[in-house]
């Protein structure tokens, strides 16, 4: 039996099918409904001081007409330990929607110029920015201890065919932006990627930095180093961002929520009635802050900046919440009467743990107003406020702002609650990906009767 090359090759088939099912799938659950899936990102490699800006197309992301719930994401190792951020900070993560033209692949992972636009479409969010910032989901060190559920009956909608252009499907892009401190000399100067620490002095493209560039992402990206202490070493070491996304299936009974970013940095200003003169949103995502002791303004070691914005269409707020690096004090989101609409402030960590880590923000507080409570109506001047301690100077700092926004006139509420049921199980996509697979492994075992078994071998490792 055993000596059966037929026998073998089923079972090598079936081996094989298991372990990519297994890898891309994740594990996968449906509670109540609401179906989460974690999923690792392509490893990345990091070593003491060094720089990893990557980007992965066509991650493993749920399929289908579905409405997000939730993305969380942390950075783990191979064993999926969770890495704390004094020795791998995560600078962000972003994740973005595109629409990728059928039968074209993307092969270079690591180009973010590499969007031919007819072939890949990024589905912006709703906005502001002009450039940068299309992403749906995204956050930083703070990624840890920050809620990004969206709560019934809101969701973001994705997939929905009746959207997606002719000929194309739609994907999903990760960056991530991830630097190893362990063994550094400076490690605040190393996450706000002071210029000096990297031996920078001509970005990722090979210009010259603006003469008065000290620090920001022009200076740490994919592959610069950090520099370390004299005479420390440490192994290279490989990671993943691990990422849990919860969505249900889509119904006419959930509200579709658009996403807005602001950015603290945007230069748009109203445009003016005598000349009609409409401005860019220009958002410059960084910002440096100058140390109160040598600023000119100095009574407060508070540095305040601000932005007026407005949305193109009102409605109600679900959800906010800002994002803010290492010396960040809060920031809020005005209406123009001068309500608050959102403040979120930032948790430090006070220990060692991932999760807690001394003196970064693990966390940021969020706002979910009780639906229809609080609303922006269609034009209305928003004033964001972000603060920073400038005890010290921060370089390469951010000032951005999350809302969700429904149309308003939400459905009455009448969200019937099943019985509470836990189960794993296949979602469907991965099933029938089982099935297919399952029906390769037969037929190349039936194949593999009337051909040389090098060949099919082959076939089966590709
Ligand atoms: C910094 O960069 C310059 C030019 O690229 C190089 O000559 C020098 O050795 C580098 N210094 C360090 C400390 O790596
Ligand atoms: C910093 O200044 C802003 C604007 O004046 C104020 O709203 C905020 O409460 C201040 N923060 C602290 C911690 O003093």
């Amino acid at each position: 039996m055993a000596r059966c090359p037929q026998v073998w090759l089923l079972f090598l088939a079936i081996l094989f099918l298991v372990i990519s099912v297994q890898n891309s799938q994740a594990r996968l659950r449906d509670e109540n409904g609401v179906k989460s899936g974690v999923f690792l990102s392509p490893k990345f490699v990091l070593e003491p001081g060094s720089v990893a800006n990557k980007f992965y197309y066509n991650i493993d992301f749920p399929r289908g007409h579905i409405s997000i719930k939730e993305f969380n994401a942390e950075v783990v190792d191979e064993a999926g330990n969770p890495i704390p951020l004094y020795e791998t900070y995560l600078h962000h993560w972003l994740v973005l929607r595109y629409y990728q033209r059928k039968g074209v692949e993307i092969s270079n992972f690591n180009d973010n110029l590499g969007f031919h636009q007819s072939d890949t479409i990024i589905v912006r969010n709703s906005g502001l920015c002009e450039a940068g910032l299309s992403q749906y989901f995204g956050l930083g060190s703070e990624t840890r201890k920050t809620a990004t559920h969206v709560p019934d009956p809101y969701g973001i909608e994705v997939g929905n065919l009746a959207e997606i252009p002719d000929g194309y499907e739609e994907k999903w892009l990760l960056n991530v932006h991830a630097i190893d401190t362990r063994g550094v000399e400076d490690r605040l100067g190393c996450i706000e990627c002071r210029c000096d620490l990297y031996n920078v002095t001509e970005d990722e493209h090979g210009q010259p930095l603006k003469p008065h560039y000290v620090g920001g992402l022009y200076c740490c990206y994919d592959e610069t180093r950090c520099r370390l202490r004299k005479g420390f070493d440490s192994a290279k070491r490989s990671l993943y961002l691990r990422y849990t996304v919860k969505w249900v299936d889509w119904d006419n009974s959930i509200v579709p929520v658009n996403i807005y970013i602001f950015d603290v940095t945007d230069t748009w200003k109203r445009s003016d009635q005598s000349t009609g003169l409409s401005r860019r949103h220009d958002c410059a995502i960084e910002y440096d802050i100058e140390s109160c002791s040598t600023s000119m303004v100095s009574d407060s070691c508070n540095n305040t900046k601000r932005v007026s914005l407005s949305l193109p269409t009102g409605g109600d707020v679900i959800y906010a919440v800002g994002h803010q690096h290492a010396g960040g004090i809060g920031s809020t989101l005005y209406g123009e009467d001068g309500r608050v609409i959102c403040k979120s402030i930032p948790t430090y960590g006070e220990g060692k743990e991932a999760g807690n880590e001394a003196g970064y923000i693990v966390g940021m507080s969020t706002c979910y107003p009780q639906p229809g409570s609080v609303k922006v109506s269609e034009g209305e001047t928003l004033i964001l406020e972000s603060n920073y301690n400038s005890a010290q100077r921060h370089t390469g700092v951010m000032g951005l702002f999350y809302i969700l926004v429904a149309d308003p006139s939400p459905k009455p509420e009448s969200i019937l609650h099943a019985p509470f049921e836990v189960y794993e199980k296949l979602a469907i996509p991965n099933f029938v990906w089982v099935i297919a697979l399952f029906g390769t492994a037969v037929a190349i075992a039936v194949y593999g009767r009337r051909t040389r078994r090098e060949n099919v071998y082959q076939s089966i490792v590709m």
